[in-house]
């Protein structure tokens, strides 16, 4: 490994869109994994760069102001300093958080952009693409919508569909819709500039399928494999939007680069920032092969970083990744996590109810680091449960971890005076000679590891180094040696020397929890009065690391119980939250163009189809543990059904017995907290989010049909 170390390193975490908070998933694929990795390599003194920053470009930007009722540039100035922000509070230290509305970044993408055109490394074509003539405007991206040719989700983006993953384009889609007026879009021709991945197939299959076919994960060569083997085309690289980095040519008025094309440049922007900020040269890490590329990404990223950028990166004269470790997805309680059905742990409710709380503080965020780590979607997509976060922090963090440090304190300060024991050689017997020799084997085994970016099975082993020392102390029995003081000659070093080897055990723990749990680390340093400095990777397998007769501090607590209630609480919460959504369907498949969107036109026999009848409602009560629904049993006259509805914040139960309310009754029945529902309710919500009944202006009789 030290052979042919590369000289230094410039990791890369995907920017993150500054169009809303960004979940735990996101946090799990990026994030967390590329701070790990950058923390071990700084604790071994490797020249790193670690780069990331707000992604401000493409239609997301724009449609979530719309969304807001406000411009793109409130969007991310609102959005950019909140996830910075959210990153530092989960110990996420990123050498600088960049923008890409900075002028520099600007700057530094019509450079590639230019040069690559120069270079005649792009191809110009006409091509009729979709066209709103309502809005007057060409319809990239997210601002086309229809059902996804994959997985027949009826909301899929022309860039992507959320539901199924799938990279798209807007000619794929079946039935596009503009989102800006809800028409469906012509065909007009326009002009755009290609990056003709076709050129490059040879170098890509050699690169990638060849050059890296053992170091790179198995997912991220297959998808490479299904994009190249299914024939490389031209991308166009940039689009008619007024938002985005303008294309520099004369002859591009109202165009602008793909937010695809401009992002990834935004490594480079955000290194160049870094330099300026520290006297630093950037080149360095973009053009010397000494340098080892390392991009962390979720699996929805892959062809672009492993295909596009690359690609990109070769014409421009820049080095090439080295690996991109790409994650798979993380689910949530059952389900994919989604921004638009609310299904999902923002990190800011996270830092909100677990560190910012009197009884959180940042071994809160350690905890999610560790359990983002131990169920890291680093081979398969994985699950977040909150009853596995809390077994996570119970049976390991507080019963393995932090019982063995802690015992380890306690005792030193009972059976030693506080201080740290000499270690007597003559006596030491096998136990003591394997577990020190287990302490070595298991930090070489943790760098190998950390190395091929197997984050999960390397926190693993910490976890199990720790285990093995409570096993030993648990062999040992200090406390009971202790009872033979006065008869056991020998009693005195025999507990010296259990302590000795608890205390180098922990230190050493110390130095390998370091990258996964960076405040527990710092914590720990505290207890045992050293500095940071110890944590260094080199020190990790030495059992020098606390000098005999050197006084220690008493213990603190590393972490918590985590108690039933504040997990149901979680749990509640996220239902709650879904729940909202699902009651009131309509919003739930637009939601995000709530505001700007009519729906696509349906034929008379569409409508005829649903059964609208006036019902009265004849009694209403709140749905146990769900403080968003009740149960209504509704008259319609023909029969009297049971329906549950989200309303139970806006009315109170006595208040709505009686009304008479428009009722969909020929809606598939549906479950919600055990209770099936047999209809919905329709209701109307004003611009204040009050919802308001849709009632006759008279009572009439219950079953009278709607139309
Ligand atoms: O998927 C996303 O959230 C993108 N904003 C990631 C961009 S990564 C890089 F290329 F900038
Ligand atoms: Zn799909």
């Amino acid at each position: 490994m030290s052979m042919n170390q590369p000289k230094r390193y410039l990791i890369t975490a995907a920017l993150p869109y500054a169009n809303g908070q960004k979940h735990i998933g996101h946090l799990a694929g990026a994030y967390l994994p590329a701070d790990i990795y950058v923390r071990y390599l700084k604790s071994q003194k490797r020249d790193v760069v670690f780069v990331c920053g707000s992604d401000e470009h493409g239609t997301a930007i724009p449609i979530q102001a719309t969304k807001e009722g406000t411009t793109a540039r409130a969007i991310i100035d609102k959005y950019h300093p909140l996830m910075e922000q959210n990153f530092k509070d989960l110990g996420i230290a990123f050498d600088i958080y960049h923008r890409t509305s900075d002028p520099l970044h600007h700057e530094t993408a019509q450079e590639f952009f230019t040069k690559l055109n120069d270079n005649g490394d792009l191809e110009i074509k006409e091509s009729e693409q979709y066209y709103d003539e309502e809005a007057k405007t060409f319809l990239a991206d997210r601002y086309i919508k229809g059902t996804c040719p994959n997985c027949s989700f009826d909301s899929a983006y022309g860039d992507q569909c959320e539901r199924c993953g799938k990279s798209l384009s807007p000619d794929e889609l079946i039935n596009p819709v503009s989102t800006l007026s809800g028409k469906t879009p012509v065909k007009k021709l326009t002009k755009h500039w290609y990056l003709p991945l076709d050129r490059h197939e040879t170098f890509l299959r050699d690169w990638i399928l060849k050059e890296h076919a053992n170091d790179w994960r198995a997912t991220v060569l297959g998808q490479c494999k299904s994009w190249i083997d299914g024939g490389l085309q031209p991308r166009a690289v940039t689009r008619d939007l007024d938002w985005g980095v303008k294309v520099p040519l004369t002859d591009a008025a109202g165009k602008v680069l793909y937010v695809w094309f401009d992002a990834p440049i935004g490594y480079i922007s955000a290194t160049k920032q870094w330099a300026i900020n520290t006297g630093n040269d950037w080149k360095p890490y973009w053009e010397d092969k000494d340098t080892k590329l390392v991009h962390f990404i979720g699996k929805d990223n892959i062809v672009f970083h492993c295909i596009i950028f690359p690609v990109m990166l070769k014409l421009h004269g820049n080095i090439l990744p080295d690996n991109v470790p790409a994650n798979e997805f993380m689910n949530l309680e059952g389900d994919k996590m989604s921004t638009s059905r609310n299904w999902k742990l923002d990190m800011q409710d996270y830092i909100n109810d677990f560190i910012n709380k009197e009884n959180g503080g940042s071994q809160m965020a350690d905890v999610l680091r560790y359990y983002l780590t131990q169920i890291a979607p680093e081979t398969k997509d994985s699950e977040f449960m909150w009853k596995g976060f809390q077994d996570a922090n119970n049976s390991e963090l507080v019963s393995i971890f932090g019982n063995f440090v802690n015992r380890t304190f306690v005792l030193m300060h009972k059976l030693c005076g506080g201080k740290v024991p000499a270690f007597h050689k003559e006596i030491a017997d096998e136990l003591d000679q394997s577990t020190i020799a287990d302490i070595k084997n298991t930090v070489e085994k943790i760098t190998g590891l950390l190395e091929e970016y197997k984050f999960r099975e390397a926190l693993f082993e910490v976890i199990n180094l720790a285990r093995t020392g409570n096993q030993y102390m648990q062999k040992k029995e200090p406390w009971i040696v202790a009872k033979s003081l006065t008869e056991n000659p020998d009693a005195q070093k025999n507990i010296d020397n259990c302590l000795h080897i608890c205390l180098q055990l922990t230190a050493n723990l110390a130095i390998l929890i370091n990258p996964f749990l960076p405040f527990t680390a710092k914590k720990m340093c505290h207890m045992m009065k050293v500095v940071d400095k110890i944590l260094d990777w080199e020190n990790a397998g030495s059992m020098k690391l606390l000098s005999a007769g050197y006084t220690l501090r008493p213990p603190e607590l590393l972490f918590r119980k985590i108690e039933d209630s504040e997990i149901m609480e979680q749990v509640e919460k996220l239902n709650a939250a879904s729940i909202k959504k699902e009651s009131n369907e309509e919003s739930v498949v637009n939601s995000e163009l709530k505001a700007i969107t009519v729906k696509p036109e349906i034929t008379f026999d569409d409508f005829a189809k649903i059964d609208l009848k006036v019902g009265t409602i004849v009694s209403a009560e709140k749905v146990e543990k769900a403080d968003k629904l009740l149960k209504l049993q509704v008259d319609l006259g023909f029969e009297t059904r049971t329906i549950v509805s989200g309303i139970a914040l806006h009315f109170k139960p006595e208040d709505i017995v009686g009304k008479q309310v428009t009722v969909v009754t020929n809606l598939a029945p549906r479950k919600m907290r055990g209770i099936e529902s047999n209809g919905m309710i329709l209701m109307a919500e004003d611009a204040k989010g009050s919802l308001h009944f849709i009632n006759p202006e008279e009572k009439i009789n219950p079953g009278s049909g709607v139309s």
